[in-house]
């Protein structure tokens, strides 16, 4: 309610938010959660909660009144159609020179994502997060983000047999005849759950191609892990629909958040103000980013570091299709959730996975999406005549990721004697070099905060989520951002909180 005090108020209810809600309810702080999107616990006139990926509604897109689907053609015909305008679940946000993808809804990124839970490899740790002990990363907050995010592995006989992996051990065929090092990784959607899909024992929703705008069944979102222990202590409030739009100090300590309550068409009905000892900034890359840049030029808080809004990376994604000969079907029938990735790190710079193209049916095509080394980092800027916040990269810096993706898929088409497929981001485009799913950075860890996520200039304010990251985590990021989370919450209740709660 509107005038309430509240100990620790978290913005934004993805990986960071959730293990902040999670560690600092455990040790004793009532928390408030506040989350843009909506709860996503109801079904909808069809009885479902989220909508199917080849039947996009108005519960596919926020905020549009027209799909803009990742792979936007196929066969040379735009997909895109119109919806209503809606709060609905993939944010696809424009900035000048990239579109990023984002989770909107109590769950953030894990209501839409892949589920691939991968952890980099430990010699590569010092470029991802240069300042961070890598040791009690790997040994603690590593295993414990696994755990607490429900991490499993595909049962490798199950995987080597099923129908709905033929495609990925088309992928991996195609790497191991080329020489590139492959291997299975691990998700959060519950494999046994699919292998009763594949047996026709349950509904399907990896088997029917559900991702990107939720997954009705068997995956271990958020929702499902994190909140829900967050939940069971009883000192966890979430409030959906509920944007925060400003943060500044309080008169008689603490911080005045002001939040927006939204409806379902976007539109603002009620302005609250809430007083909080403690603000964590969990809204994502994008949004923790956005708001620290006009907090600070707009005067709320003009003590943040200049750093704050920089070291801004896309992971290095780039997608790209490849046509195979017709003895290399790739199956009508394909799992949503990936399982395989190519690893040419070291030699090239690049990690692919083996992405589900899950049309319903034959194309021959095998899809990728490319985590590589890119070294361009933008900058987020307030633009105070538009009252928006821009972003400084540039299209043109994509072409060093083409670059390193084609180390992989080159050599593979020499080897295979195919072509990659021109027609699934545009007609005679090969590359999907407009967009990320992996925004990282934009309050790097021990730049913009201190060492544990601080942020520096005001006490009491943390960053706790992907902006920590500087730009690239070398594989899919939910993984690491969870470990980092597990690492500062313990490291800030342990001193910040401990007179706090005793008060
Ligand atoms: P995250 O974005 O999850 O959460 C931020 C939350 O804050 C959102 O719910 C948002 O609505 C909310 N918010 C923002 N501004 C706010 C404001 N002002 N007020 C209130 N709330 C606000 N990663 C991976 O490791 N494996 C994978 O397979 C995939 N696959 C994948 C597919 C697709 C389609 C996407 C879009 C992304 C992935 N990812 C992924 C990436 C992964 O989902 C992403 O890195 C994390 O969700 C980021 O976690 P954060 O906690 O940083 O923010």
């Amino acid at each position: 309610a509107s005038g309430a005090r509240v100990q620790a108020l978290v913005i934004g209810s993805g990986y960071g938010g959730s293990v902040a809600a999670l560690r600092l309810a455990e040790a004793g702080v009532e928390v408030h959660l506040v989350e843009m999107g909506m709860a996503w616990d109801t079904p909808d006139a069809d009885g479902t909660i989220f909508a199917n990926t080849t039947r996009p509604d108005r519960r596919s897109y926020w905020l549009r009144t027209r799909t803009k689907q990742p792979l936007s053609n196929f066969l040379g015909f735009p997909l895109d159609k119109d919806v209503p305008r809606y709060t609905g679940i993939l944010d696809a946000e424009d900035f000048s020179g990239i579109t990023v993808y984002q989770g909107r809804g109590v769950g953030g990124g894990s209501l839409v994502n892949g589920g691939m839970a991968v952890t980099p490899r430990r010699e590569h740790f010092g470029a991802v997060l240069p300042t961070v002990d890598a040791g009690e990363m790997y040994d603690r907050y590593y295993p414990r983000a696994r755990a607490g995010l429900g991490v499993n592995e595909v049962d490798p006989d199950w995987w080597e047999a099923a129908d709905c992996y033929r495609y990925a051990r088309v992928g991996r065929k195609h790497a191991e005849r080329s020489g590139f090092p492959h291997l299975l990784v691990p998700n959060v959607y519950d494999f046994a759950y699919m292998e009763r899909e594949a047996a026709g024992d349950v509904p399907r929703s990896a088997l029917d191609g559900e991702i990107l705008y939720g997954n009705n069944h068997g995956k271990r979102s958020l929702q499902k892990t994190y909140l829900a222990r967050a939940r069971e202590t009883g000192r966890v409030t979430v409030s959906p629909l509920h944007r925060v739009a400003s943060v500044a100090p309080a008169a008689d300590g603490g911080y005045t958040v002001v939040i927006e309550q939204l409806d379902t068409g976007g539109q603002r009905t009620a302005t609250k103000t809430v007083t909080a000892r403690r603000v964590f900034f969990a809204a994502g890359s994008v949004g923790t980013s956005k708001l620290l840049t006009k907090l600070r030029a707009t005067g709320a808080l003009p003590a943040l570091s200049a750093e704050a809004g920089k070291g801004w990376g896309d992971n290095g994604n780039v997608m790209c299709g490849r046509a195979n000969h017709l003895w290399d079907p790739t199956g009508s029938l394909q799992s949503a959730m990936p399982t395989l990735g190519i690893d040419n790190w070291g030699a090239g710079g690049a990690f692919a996975e083996v992405a589900p193209l899950p049309t319903g049916i034959e194309t021959y095509a095998s899809f990728y999406l490319s985590i590589t080394d890119n070294p361009h980092r933008a900058e987020f800027t307030w633009n105070a005549a538009t009252e928006t916040v821009e972003l400084s990269w540039q299209r043109a810096w994509k072409q060093r990721s083409v670059e390193m993706a084609k180390s992989l898929f080159d050599r593979i088409n020499k080897k295979e004697g195919t072509i990659y497929r021109t027609d699934l981001f545009g007609t005679y485009k090969i590359w999907g070099d407009h967009l990320t799913y992996h925004p990282l950075g934009g309050a790097v860890l021990d730049r913009a905060t201190d060492n544990v996520g601080r942020l520096r200039g005001y006490e009491g304010l943390y960053a706790i989520d992907g902006s920590l990251i500087p730009g690239n985590t070398t594989v899919n990021p939910f993984v690491t951002i969870t470990a980092l989370a597990e690492r500062n919450i313990e490291k800030i209740v342990a001193t910040d909180l401990r007179m706090s709660v005793a008060r």
